[in-house]
């Protein structure tokens, strides 16, 4: 077990803003990819809160979806469900009809779905493999792909946003961390990073800006075994400089001003939010 080098203190909770920022994304349609739980519904519904209108994508919906809906329609945005798997094309194609046919285009696509299918390198199955690349890699490709075309074929409509279309990517801190138990994913967010980066490069032109979000250890249900019991967030604590783990309000923060003018200048990087995961923290003593 690692030593939790960090001074016991009453670290203040998770934090939020102390003024509401108004509706930066207003007149914006925005398409949210594995937003039923988690990281992705939290940036759907603050996407939704700031203005924009959002088609929200899942897998399986326990009626969350019908909540989130009626909640960004409470904010006076507009919201529809759409269920599609991001790795299957003609999934993806429907979901785009369904998506011009509401809202007419695309100005804000948050590549979000992602799954974990942990295994020791040496049992990893070709399947367990597979579907992490499906979903996290190639799924990301596939949305990213069909916003890329509506945003060329729109180009940018001044009153509405300065860029043509902003693709933010839902990346992690193991697009730079290495991961051992976890290769597929490692591996499949490694690639995340290098298609934002190619397609910013190849997009800047059309006044397309593509970011990722490398989130830590967010409390969510993918590591839920990584917070779950003291001893796990204990542990995971010795990980995580700013002594606390993130919520999914602190990525979706950081998705709606990647998403506005705000931060117009910013293309092909990722944004880590991850209270210091990356300052690889076990050298704060040692080295
Ligand atoms: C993973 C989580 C993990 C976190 C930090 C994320 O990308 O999905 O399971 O807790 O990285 O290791």
């Amino acid at each position: 077990m690692v030593r939790n080098i960090y001074p016991k203190k009453n670290y203040p909770k998770p934090c939020m803003p102390k003024v509401e920022h108004s509706k930066i994304l207003k007149g914006q349609k925005a398409l949210v990819t594995g937003a039923s739980s988690g990281i992705g519904k939290a940036v759907a519904l603050a996407l939704g809160k700031a203005g924009a209108s959002v088609l929200i994508n899942y897998v399986t919906d326990d009626g969350t979806v019908e909540e989130m809906i009626k909640e960004i329609k409470g904010y006076g945005s507009q919201a529809i469900g759409f269920q599609a798997d991001v790795s299957k094309e003609p999934q993806v194609l429907a979901m785009y009809e369904a998506m011009f046919k509401k809202f007419g285009t695309i100005d804000i696509l948050v590549n979000n779905a992602g799954i974990q299918r942990d295994s020791p390198f040496d049992q990893m199955t070709l399947a367990q493999w597979q579907a992490v690349i499906d979903v996290n890699l190639t799924g990301q490709f596939l949305c990213a792909r069909e916003a890329v075309k509506e945003f060329k074929r729109r180009g940018v409509v001044e009153s509405v946003s300065c860029a043509a279309g902003k693709i933010i990517c839902m990346s992690s801190v193991h697009e730079v961390i290495p991961w051992g138990g976890h290769v597929n994913y490692a591996s499949s967010k490694g690639g995340v990073m290098q298609l934002m980066k190619s397609i910013a490069q190849e997009m800047a032109p059309f006044r397309i800006r593509v970011n990722s979000i490398g989130p830590g250890a967010i409390k969510t249900p993918i590591n839920h075994d990584a917070w779950a019991t003291p001893e796990a967030l204990k542990s995971l604590l010795t990980l995580i400089p700013y002594q606390r783990i993130g919520i999914p309000e602190d990525i979706a923060n950081v998705a709606v001003w990647l998403a506005s003018d705000y931060s117009d200048y910013v293309t092909g990087t990722t944004i880590f939010a991850d209270g210091g995961m990356t300052l690889y923290p076990g050298f704060s003593t040692g080295g």
